[in-house]
Order: C-alpha cells, then structure tokens, then sequence
C-alpha cells in the first residue's frame, strides 16, 4: 500500500518506481500486491504462510486478500496451482501480459482472472484474444452492480455501464465471464482435470430420480441438450440392467444398484457417439458402494476420454469416494445443477474455440459526404447533431431513412405531404428539442390534407409552449413507414473500450426491461448476428405468432454500417437511431429518427 492507490503523493512514488526499474531495465508487478507464487519451480514470494497445491490452474487477482482467501480454501479443498498472481497497481506489467505469461506456461490448462478493471481495454483485447483460442480464461468482474438501477431511459448513453461494456469485451476475446466466485472455481475444475468437450449433448446416469430430474432440468436451462441415446446403447442397456431401470437418457440405474449397474451403464453410454459430456450422480443408499463406484468411473473416464462430472451427493458417507474422485482428476460437485453448469462452460468454450472471424465488407459508403457533415457541424461549435443532420450521416453510410422534406410553413406541408401520399408522419425539427415526442412535437398517422394543416399548427403551438426559446428549423413531413417491430441501435463510447454499440427492440422492450445486447467496435457478421440473437425478445423478429419473420439480414447489415461510421470517426460519443423500423424478409429497415452527440 502507500502507491497510486493512496493519492497524489502515492502517485509520484510509484512512478518513481517505474522510473528505476525502466532504468536498470526490470520489469515490475504490482506494486501494492501480495506478490507471485509458482508452485512448480516452488516460488513463494509472496505475503502467503503457505504453498498452495500443485496443479493446472493458473489464478491471476486484482485482490490480494481475496489471494489469500482463496489459498486457506484450496488447500481445504485440494485444488492446486499452477501459478498465482496479484496484479496489485499494474504501475508496469498489465493483466494482458500476465494472463500471456500464463498461457504461455506449459502447466497451466485454464487461467482465472478476477479483476475489477483493466489497464488498458483495446490492448486487453487484442492480446488477450490470441490466447482465448489456446486455453479457456474464465474472469469474474467485480463492480458489476450500479448501471442497471438507473432510470428508465431508453439512451444508449445511459444503458451502457462499465458493466455492459465489460462483458461485451469479454465475450469480444473470448473470456468466459462468472457471475459468482462459486462457479469460477467449479469451472476451473472442469478445464483443469477433463478433456475438452466437443458437442452440448448430455448424458446423465444416476441412482435416484429426484436428483435426475434437476439435473435435466438445469441442462435444459443452460441451453444444452439431453442428448438422445443410439438404439443399440439402450438395447444394450435394458439387456443388461434391472428390468425396472429407466434405460433412456437419464438413465436410472436405480437406488439399490451397486458399482456394477453404474459400470454397465457408463460403458455402453460413453462410447455411444450420440454422447458427448456425461454427469454421473449418487445418492448414499443402503446397498450404494461411492468408493467402488468412483473407481468404475475413473475407469471408464481414463478409458473414453471423454468429459466426465459427477455429483456425488451427501457428506460423510461419499467424502473417500470424492477425495478419490479428485485425485483421479475427475470434478466432483456437491449438486448437479453446478456440475452441469460447469459443463455448460466447457461447451461454451468449445464454441469461442471453433468461431470464425467473419469479413465484413459493406458496400456503399460515402465517407467523404459524412466528413463534411461533421466538419461543418464542429465549426458552427456544436456537439449535438440534429437529427435531421444524424440522419444525413446514416444515409450517407447506407442506412435508409424515410421519404421526407422539411416544410417551413401549413401550405408546403401539405404539398409534400400530397407528394409523400398519405398516411404520414410530421415532426419537429429544432436544434433545441431532443425529445421530440415530449415537447408535442410528433405527430403520426396523419390522413389527409385538412388532419396535416392541422398537425402542423398544433406541433409549432406545444412546441412554443414546452419550450418558448426553441429555434424551430420547420416542420419535417416523413412517409409514414410500416413494419412489424421497432428497433433501437446505440453507441456509447467507453472510456477502457472504446464504441460499445447497443442493440435491442424499441418501446418497453428497451424502457422497461432493459432487453438489450451489446458489441464492441469493430463488430463483424458473426457478432451482430449473434448480439441480435443475445436478446430475450428474438422470437419476435422470427415469425411469432401472426407477426410475420423480420428482415434480420437487414439488422445485422445496419448494425455493421454503423459500426463502420463509428471506426471512421472515433470523436463520436453517442449515437441512437431510435426506432429503426424493420419490415418483413426481404423489405429491409428504415430509420426514422436518429441523433449522434460528438466529444
Ligand atoms: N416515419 C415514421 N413512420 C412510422 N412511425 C414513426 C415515424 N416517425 C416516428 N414514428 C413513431 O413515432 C415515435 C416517435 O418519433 P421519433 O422521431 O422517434 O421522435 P422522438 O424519439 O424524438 O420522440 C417513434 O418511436 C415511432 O414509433
Ligand atoms: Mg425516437
């Protein structure tokens, strides 16, 4: 302690520090840390009494003490390391070249990272996603709570925290994110002791019913599947097992089995090739042998290699069986709802392993004509485009928008609302009303040319009332556009990351349940395509019900494009086109409002 941590005078003492070091030309971790420890070349230097476990899992922490914590619990629970970090100040070395080091380290097979903010964003993820492919790094963000309780709003502005943005960057790198220290360690487990997974088709063999029943349930819940058993694995099965044992997946060995109904059904269910992750459960019942059976599992593990947890339920009567489990590197969790949450993290990563870059080309750009758009807009000092001017530079980048003109008085309202043909849509355009919608100045649906005579009037009088200063440019006639769902695209700039760009249905969807996903720039095909998936309300967009399938194509291509802009103009802080109305398959999207605030 005593560094940057501690205030200004900290501050210049650890820069001094650095400065030594840089001199003598060492590198430096921390300071303000509890130091390092590498149980293989029996390293402790560190504020730790004692030398953890040897074992394949590297842990790198922003918190010395939670170190500290985590070394007195492991020794309790017999988990090893393979190295352990405190990253403390990061005054020199960064978590990216930790977590490198870490990759690099022949012994280490998965690396947690608790961290509460990193060095440097952009650098986190260019460095850290080379090593996503090579070894699973699982991190758990502390400090996620305080953006989501914000007002409801429906700004990007205001949606995308710190919290936001991380889990974005993580799944940009392909970290996994926990949300509970309970399950960065039952993931690590997994990683460290079994084989990759190679599919999400489950098995699940057990003794009892009840505990059966959860755990399909939870592989359900994790978005995995049962996986369906071949014919001849239950053949072999029902030949085999008790006339009364359930011989499809899950398969109940039933509660007076002894190791021998478990060695029956683990050898016929993992060498089905319909089978690729399997959890064994146990109940202690009367004729139950845990030990024997943890023999006939570690057997069968070391023989298919493929994934294998088990939850060996209870507490004294399985605590030799688990301990051997253990030590056979086969992870035990006390339920399996937590064993099949630990698998679904393997399939996850088995995913990050397999995704493909994707190019992302877009055509019809004029770069050129948004420049000018900003350039103009930085000499007149403002910050705020309008949305007239926003949307400019959206079409400019290939995002339609709506037939419009703007119309200074009644009569030439109506005109172009005759030209536009009817229903359509009048709006206010000021430099000084953001929500337009708010100040009376909206006004959709019009029908004919005596409702837009009127429309126009009735928008400049609230408008005048809401805001009596208000510079009103005139009224803007839009072609009223059909579609089946309004959408909302954002950016926010993040002070770590840089342009998080935000994705969700519009209205409620957006104000009151927040069902929002988001990708950091610069995003390709397979991210938008994916962020649009992320949300809860997709089946919307899909064909639900009498709505007809959206033009999902169309999301992704906008969401692209505006990726693009934000590439080309880094001073651009915020963004919202909100809605974007899309139609069905096929007839694309169009936006109708947008603004976009500079720095
Ligand atoms: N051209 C249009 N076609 C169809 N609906 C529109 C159109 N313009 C606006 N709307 C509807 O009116 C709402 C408010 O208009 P908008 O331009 O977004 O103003 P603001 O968000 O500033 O209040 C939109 O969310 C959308 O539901
Ligand atoms: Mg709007």
């Amino acid at each position: 302690a005593g560094f940057k941590e501690s205030g200004d005078e900290g501050r210049k003492r650890e820069q001094e520090l650095v400065n030594v070091a840089k001199k003598y030309g060492c590198r430096i971790i921390g300071p303000n840390c509890l130091g390092i420890i590498d149980t293989y070349s029996d390293l402790n230097v560190s504020f730790a009494p004692v030398m953890p476990g040897k074992g394949s899992i590297a842990f790198i922490s922003q918190s010395g003490a939670l170190i500290s914590a985590v070394l007195d619990w492991s020794r309790k629970q017999k988990i090893g390391f393979s190295r352990i970090i405190s990253m403390g100040n990061m005054a020199d070395v960064s978590e990216s070249e930790l977590i490198e080091a870490c990759a690099e380290d022949e012994r280490t097979k998965v690396i947690l990272f608790y961290v509460e903010g990193v060095k440097d964003g952009k650098e986190f993820i260019n460095r850290v996603s080379k090593i996503t492919t090579k070894k699973p790094v699982i991190a758990i963000k502390a400090g996620l709570t305080g953006s989501g309780s914000k007002a409801a709003s429906s700004h990007t502005g205001s949606l995308a925290g710190m919290a936001e943005a991380y889990s974005a960057a993580f799944k940009k790198t392909g970290v996994l994110q926990v949300a509970h220290m309970e399950e960065l360690f039952d993931l690590s487990l997994a990683f460290a002791y079994q084989p990759p997974i190679k599919g999400d088709r489950i098995a699940i063999i057990t003794n009892a019913g009840g505990p059966a029943v959860i755990a399909t349930d939870a592989v359900e819940k994790q978005g995995l599947k049962i996986a369906p058993l071949s014919e001849q694995t239950m053949k072999t099965l029902k030949e085999n097992l008790p006339p009364a044992a359930n011989t499809h997946n899950p398969v109940d060995v039933l509660g007076d089995a002894t190791e021998q109904g478990y060695k029956i059904a683990l050898d016929n269910v993992m060498k089905d090739n319909a089978v690729d992750g399997i959890v064994v459960i146990l109940t202690p019942q009367t004729i139950t042998r845990p030990l024997e059976t943890a023999h006939v599992v570690v057997e069968n593990a070391n023989r298919y290699k493929k994934t294998v947890v088990t939850s060996f339920m209870g507490g004294v009567s399985v605590e030799v069986a688990i301990d051997f489990l253990r030590q056979s590197r086969i992870p035990n969790y006390e339920f399996p709802e937590r064993a099949v949450r630990a698998l679904r993290g393997m399939v996850d990563y088995a995913k990050i392993v397999q995704r493909e870059k994707s190019q992302s080309t877009v055509q019809g750009i004029d770069r050129e004509k948004a420049t000018e758009i900003f350039e103009s807009v930085k000499k007149s000092g403002v910050k705020n485009l309008t949305d007239f001017q926003a949307r400019e530079i959206f079409e400019a980048y290939g995002v339609k928008g709506p037939k419009r003109y703007l119309a200074k008085d009644a009569m030439s309202a109506v005109e172009y609302a005759n030209k536009i043909g009817y229903p359509v849509v009048a709006k206010i355009v000021s430099p000084d009303i953001l929500h337009k919608t708010e100040s009376g100045g909206v006004r959709i649906n019009i029908m004919d040319a005596s409702e837009m005579e009127k429309a126009f009037n009735d928008i400049i009088t609230s408008v005048k009332n809401y805001l009596p200063s208000a510079r009103i440019e005139g009224i803007e006639i839009q072609e009223m556009v059909k579609g089946i769902q309004e959408i909302i695209i954002g950016v926010k700039k993040d002070v770590q990351f840089g342009h998080l760009i935000m994705f969700g249905l519009g209205g409620i969807f957006v104000e009151a349940l927040k069902d929002v996903t988001f990708g950091i720039v610069p995003v390709d095909r397979e991210e938008a395509s994916d962020m649009i998936k992320e949300i809860k309300s997709y089946k919307l967009l899909t064909g639900f019900r009498k709505l007809p399938e959206a033009d999902i194509p169309s999301i992704v291509d906008t969401i692209l494009r505006v990726s693009k802009l934000c590439e080309h103009f880094p001073e651009i802080k915020e963004l919202d086109i909100n809605p974007l109305i899309v139609k069905s398959k096929g007839n694309g999207v169009t936006m109708v409002d947008a603004r976009i605030i500079l720095e």
